[in-house]
């Protein structure tokens, strides 16, 4: 089968996505696919055709890739794809909507206030619900890009600024002291749970990319037994209640108390050399290149 990896496109994750695309391309060529690297630009339904592609492998991440727009495009041209669906790419990559799902359905996730405008958040350094430090976000971003923790009303000022030159809502999230955990769920299985240990204040760009940024990755992750369990029920309780298909890792913050807090999911976790979903399936036995055929034996429509 000719199998298109996307990759690269129009998102602020564009160089991640490039490198996620890479690694993805070279692991199913190492199994004999015929396989053909798509940056992801305007013409790309064209392409696809051109191409005769039979079958697409995500590798995109954030706007137009991992929010439901070509899982759209793939399923109007009749090519089956990797990963989720349109509605639950689109719902994971919204955080604030991916936040009314976990509550639905009972899954813990910070405190938090949503704006429309960056008027409306400056206007309310006074009257959050909740205690500094704080943590804004851009709703519809990843690899925290445009992420700040805010320990202090100028840097929550600041970070508003910053984050609303990015799509989507303002989303302002009560920061959870505890333990940076992530957990990984394959074909709605769990796959186990990871800590990521930042000489930084949080997870942030640096620490997710840069090599020598110091970050510390304890697989499987040193909790106690019950809390670990929770988290990766948690993991699988997200991933079903979004609908999500293939693979999805989701962030969650595991306190000193034992409680555990979902932050967010993704639909397409990164697969970069220093991503986690990798890290995690290897830790169960499963090597990068067998991960890749595992998600691209799951494709669909
Ligand atoms: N958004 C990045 C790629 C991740 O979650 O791994
Ligand atoms: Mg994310």
């Amino acid at each position: 089968k000719r199998v298109a990896v996307l990759m690269g496109g129009l998102s602020a994750e564009r160089d991640v996505s490039l490198r996620t695309g890479a690694a993805v391309s070279k692991a199913l060529r190492s199994f004999g696919y015929d396989v053909v690297d798509i940056d992801v630009g305007k013409d790309l339904a064209a392409r696809l055709v051109a191409e005769k592609v039979e079958v697409a492998w995500i590798a995109l991440h954030g706007r137009y890739g991992e929010d439901g727009c070509v899982q759209g495009l793939l399923e109007s041209l009749f090519i089956p794809y990797t990963g989720s669906g349109v509605l639950a790419s689109a719902m994971g990559m919204e955080k604030v909507y991916a936040k009314q799902v976990f509550t639905t359905h009972g899954i813990p996730t910070p405190p938090y206030k949503v704006f429309t405008e960056a008027t409306a958040a400056r206007a309310a350094v006074d009257s959050l619900p909740f205690p500094f430090p704080v943590v804004v976000k851009p709703s519809r971003e990843g690899s925290s890009v445009g992420v700040h923790v805010c320990k202090t009303k100028e840097a929550y000022l600041a970070a508003v600024d910053d984050a609303s030159k990015y799509a989507g809502f303002l989303l302002v999230e009560q920061f959870i002291k505890g333990r940076e955990v992530q957990g990984a769920v394959l074909d709605d299985e769990a796959l186990g749970v990871i800590e990521v240990k930042v000489a930084r204040e949080f997870y942030d760009q640096e620490a997710k990319y840069k090599a020598g940024s110091g970050t510390q990755y304890l697989f499987p992750a040193p909790l106690p037994a019950d809390q670990y369990a929770r988290v990766n029920e948690v993991c699988l309780a997200v991933h079903k209640a979004l609908g999500c298909k293939g693979a999805s890792r989701s962030d969650v913050i595991a306190t000193e108390s034992g409680d555990v807090y979902v932050l967010e999911i993704n639909t397409l976790p990164g697969m970069t050399e220093t991503s986690l979903l990798p890290k995690i399936a290897n830790g169960r036995g499963i090597d990068f290149p067998t991960l890749c055929e595992r998600i691209l034996l799951g494709a669909s429509l």
